[in-house]
């Protein structure tokens, strides 16, 4: 139990010493994990330097492609297994740090100990799934892992691997034929070696890898000017794309009690450290539109690594999360020392990329109802699968008795944050749930929102979509289909 319980203003009696003094003078030493299968202590490299360059440089592991060096592409795919499970993350943007006390696995580990294909690698063979093969070692990668976990929706799974030359079809039918065959036995081999690996991996001084957020509380208040690192798949691209360097940095990922979602008084708790997927598979059965939202984000890879904490400290106004949680009514948990403060979110977003946020304050995490049979989020992005949105819109209308009692209706891409459309509200609350209030709230939405033109769409196309999906959303509460998966031409 930390000093401060979860969410709440509690302080308890034990005290940690903080760390501030170690961390000030750390070096970047002893980053130990198995590298297929073989223990490996990394000494000597920078904070931020990614697994990608260090398996192709040092370690002469050049099946691991590097092909956009962004998170986009997935030729860089390696296998990460913890006591979590196993899962497809995206080298490129992985820093070594996040990696302490893991297992990963490469394209070149992939096979048996005596040179036996992995039963995807010989379905690509036998489907005809490679041409060039620049892509093929990600795609055998995510392709493994997704045999390993049982997953057979391939679709999803796959969209992060991107292939020019092959076609999608006969590397779906190599990842369905493999579905079908035994996991071979050494692809246990990391979670058995784990077991007695990560009781020696232990803590050193290295970057600062808090273990707790009461750790990194202390930590962060002595060095607010430091970056804090949860999945990298934005800062992960400052270091490839912006080639910046990040003088002081901290882990989050070994954070273990940001990591919790909790449900209580019809209420999901969620922590800052949560990744994407596992947001996803928490909201799936009582906020599905949520987790629809959720599957067109990013990728697979992405998806393993991004938090939601992330998604939302970024302050990005086209991120995916905030618009659905704004519409839930989310409350948004900060912490700075031992002071923990609790804000709706839409409150959090104050103008592009600024943010409520104090000098050594995090986010510690969220709350949101856990059912909202009214919510319906709709991502409009060029390409349906791995793209970010150009408008992202997000409904939460209450109907009583025939007249809408309560409406929260949340954008992203419609202004410099995400932002609530609250003219469009205020015409729609305490009307008839018809057409014609729809009709009549619609030209609200140029009081609300002055979109700006860029490469993903411009204003005048903005604004017409969002009108556009109010009017989805009426069909969509009212039982039709609306999906561009589901209406027929
Ligand atoms: C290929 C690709 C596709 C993407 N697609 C989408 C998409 O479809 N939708 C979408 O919304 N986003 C998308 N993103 C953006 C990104 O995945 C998200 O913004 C993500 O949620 C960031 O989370 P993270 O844990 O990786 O954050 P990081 O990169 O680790 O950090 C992001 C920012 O948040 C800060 N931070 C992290 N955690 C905390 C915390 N607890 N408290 C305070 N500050 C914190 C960091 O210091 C940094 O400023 C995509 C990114 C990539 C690379
Ligand atoms: S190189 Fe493209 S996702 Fe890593
Ligand atoms: S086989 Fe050439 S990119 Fe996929």
């Amino acid at each position: 139990m930390g000093r401060v319980a979860r969410f709440t203003p509690h302080r308890a009696a034990t005290h940690i010493a903080s760390n501030g003094e170690k961390a000030a003078g750390w070096t970047m030493t002893g980053i130990a994990f198995l590298l297929n299968g073989t223990p490996v202590r990394v000494e000597g490299e920078g904070p931020t330097r990614t697994l990608l360059d260090f398996l192709r440089e040092t370690r002469g592991l050049c099946g691991t492609k590097e092909g956009c060096n962004e998170g986009d592409c997935g030729a860089c795919t390696v296998m990460v297994t913890d006591d979590k499970g196993s899962r497809a993350l995206n080298a490129c943007i992985l820093f070594l740090p996040q990696l302490h006390g893991k297992a990963v696995r490469t394209v070149e580990g992939l096979s048996g100990p005596k040179g036996e294909m992995h039963p995807v690698q010989e379905a690509m063979v036998t489907h005809h799934g490679s041409q060039c093969g620049f892509c093929t070692p990600g795609f055998v990668v995510s392709m493994a892992v997704a045999q390993m976990n049982g997953r057979r929706d391939h679709d999803d799974v796959l969209a992060g691997n991107l292939c020019r030359c092959t076609g999608y079809a006969p590397i779906i039918r190599a990842a369905e034929a493999a579905a079908a065959a035994p996991v071979p036995d050494w692809m246990q081999a990391d979670r058995k070696a784990l077991a007695s690996f990560a009781a020696d991996a232990g803590q050193d001084d290295t970057a600062f890898r808090p273990s707790n957020s009461d750790d990194l509380a202390d930590w962060y208040l002595a060095h607010p000017d430091a970056t804090l690192i949860a999945g990298a798949t934005d800062v992960g691209l400052w270091v490839t794309k912006q080639l910046r360097d990040l003088a002081l940095v901290a882990f989050l990922n070994g954070v273990s009690d940001l990591q919790q979602i909790e449900r209580q008084g019809g209420m999901l708790h969620v922590g800052a450290g949560v990744t994407i997927a596992a947001l996803r598979t928490a909201v799936q059965d009582r906020l599905p539109s949520f987790a629809e939202l959720l599957r067109r984000y990013a990728s697979e890879q992405v998806r393993n690594a991004a938090t939601i904490g992330g998604n939302i400290a970024n302050g990005s106004p086209i991120g995916d999360g905030p618009p659905a949680l704004i519409a839930l009514g989310a409350t948004l948990h900060l912490r700075r020392g031992d002071d923990l403060r609790s804000i709706p979110l839409e409150s959090f977003f104050l103008d592009y990329r600024k943010q409520d946020r104090r000098p050594g304050e995090f986010v510690a995490g969220i709350s949101f109802p856990e059912q909202a049979p009214g919510l319906r989020c709709y991502k409009i992005s060029k390409r349906f699968d791995q793209d970010i949105s150009a408008v992202c819109g997000c409904f939460n209308v209450t109907v009583d008795a025939g007249r809408i009692t309560a409406a929260r209706i949340a954008f992203g891409g419609m202004a410099g944050i995400p932002k609530r459309a609250a003219h469009v509200e205020q015409a729609l609350i305490g009307q008839p749930w018809s057409e014609a209030t729809i009709a009549v709230a619609l030209p609200a939405f140029a009081q609300d929102f002055t979109p700006l033109t860029d490469m993903r769409a411009s204003a005048a196309y903005r604004l017409e979509t969002a009108a556009n999906l109010l009017r989805r959303y009426v069909h969509d509460l009212n039982g039709s289909p609306v999906s561009v998966l589901e209406v027929a031409p």
